[in-house]
């Protein structure tokens, strides 16, 4: 009997952004749901300092499924990628050769996991990797350049201004009204779970709002409020994605917290599928899609929009890696969509190797 080798999946969870515990969580389902028939599964931790720690068998966790306090367990080995006679390795500090990567499957959220920088870790090597490739994680990342991409290919945004923090006074808080209106929405441009975003209704509040932003970045979005149902849709594919049914967020606060979202079990419900006309979300879909290839996605990504009384659709942003417990919306939605979790992950490899291929076989050398 012929047996092929199982490929070596390399997990990466952790990192050094404000998410590292989401994504603890996320990678742990992942862990717990892989098809390790399939695959030989490894976790990589990957500390708030960058540094990469390789675990054996699952024992990986201290406090495991609880939000507040979950992270990394200490004494793990500290490894390093590289490429050795073209493979792709995880080495020991002495320069020891652990294991033979055949893809990467990050799993962080934020930023150094989601904005490219990991990902071009990966491409200096030459490995194999789930999800979105350097340039669009970059964009996706960063609010502000994906919605000036979006609004070139006219999909509809909300209006906003961008500031530096060298720039935070260059407009007073009657000038943006001006422009914006009230209430608007204070946010870092690269930042995720809701970690820096204000809603601000006066001017005191806003001066409040730009210190909270600038905390997490030197570049901040000022955006009109868009009144509306939350809405997202799950894409997955590389040259032809496909999108999920939508869902819907329903925040019980004023809007979707940090809190909301992973702190308090009543802070906000989903609904799936969204409370929307098939007419309605066949349009989302399209434009989810249609958001995702406008800068250059491919893998997975969760598309968020806001859906006024009217009908009108915007934008909202992209999330090129979303949360990904058993119970986030990302792989609820393709659930609801007759993808079970497990199916979904083995989709994300081969989606990861299928690209792998294409792009080795590009000419390099002429
Ligand atoms: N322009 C806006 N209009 C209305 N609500 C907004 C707006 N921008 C952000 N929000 C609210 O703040 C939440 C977090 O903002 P978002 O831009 O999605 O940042 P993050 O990347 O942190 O999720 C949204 O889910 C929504 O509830
Ligand atoms: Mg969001």
């Amino acid at each position: 009997m012929m047996t092929t080798k199982k490929a070596n999946i390399a997990l990466l969870m952790g990192g050094p952004s404000t998410e590292h515990k989401i994504s603890l969580l996320s990678g742990t389902s992942i862990y717990n749901a892989i098809n390790k028939d399939r695959y030989n599964v490894l976790v990589v931790g990957i500390d708030h300092d960058t540094r990469w720690w390789l675990y054996e068998g699952d024992d990986f966790l201290d406090y495991p499924g609880q939000p507040d306090k979950i992270s990394l367990k200490s004494g793990a080995m500290e490894v390093f990628v590289r490429n050795v006679d073209r493979k792709v390795v995880l080495m020991s500090a002495r320069g020891e050769i652990l294991k033979d990567i055949d893809l990467f499957f990050p799993v962080l959220h934020g930023s150094y996991g989601e904005d490219g920088v990991l990902q071009g870790v990966f491409q200096s090597v030459g490995a194999a990797y789930t999800g979105v490739g350097l340039m669009a994680s970059s964009v996706g990342m960063d609010k502000d350049l994906a919605k000036r991409v979006w609004r070139d290919a006219g999909i509809p945004i909300a209006d906003f201004i961008c500031l530096k923090k060298h720039e935070k006074s260059s407009l007073t808080f009657e000038e943006i009204k001006q422009k914006l209106g009230l209430p608007i929405f204070v946010k870092p441009a690269n930042a995720g779970s809701s970690v820096g975003v204000s809603k601000v209704t006066s001017e005191a509040e806003y001066y409040l709002a730009l210190d909270e932003a600038f905390r997490f970045d030197t570049k901040i979005l000022i955006e009109e409020a868009v009144i509306g149902k939350e809405v997202e849709c799950a894409v997955l594919g590389n040259e032809f994605p496909k999108a999920s049914v939508m869902g819907e967020i329903i925040p019980k606060a004023t809007f979707y917290s940090y809190e909301a979202k992973y702190l308090d079990d009543d802070g906000a419900s989903m609904a799936i599928p969204a409370n929307i006309d098939t007419d309605t979300s066949d349009a989302l879909r399209n434009l989810a899609v249609k958001a995702f290839q406008t800068i250059g996605c491919e893998g997975l990504a969760r598309v968020d929009f806001f859906l006024t009384s009217a009908g009108k659709m915007v934008l909202n942003e992209i999330n090129t890696l979303p949360g990904f417990t058993s119970i986030s919306m990302y792989p609820k939605l393709w659930e609801a969509t007759g993808l079970p979790y497990t199916q979904l992950i083995d989709e994300i490899i081969s989606l990861g190797l299928e690209r792998y291929k294409r792009d080795v076989s590009l000419v390099k050398r002429i």
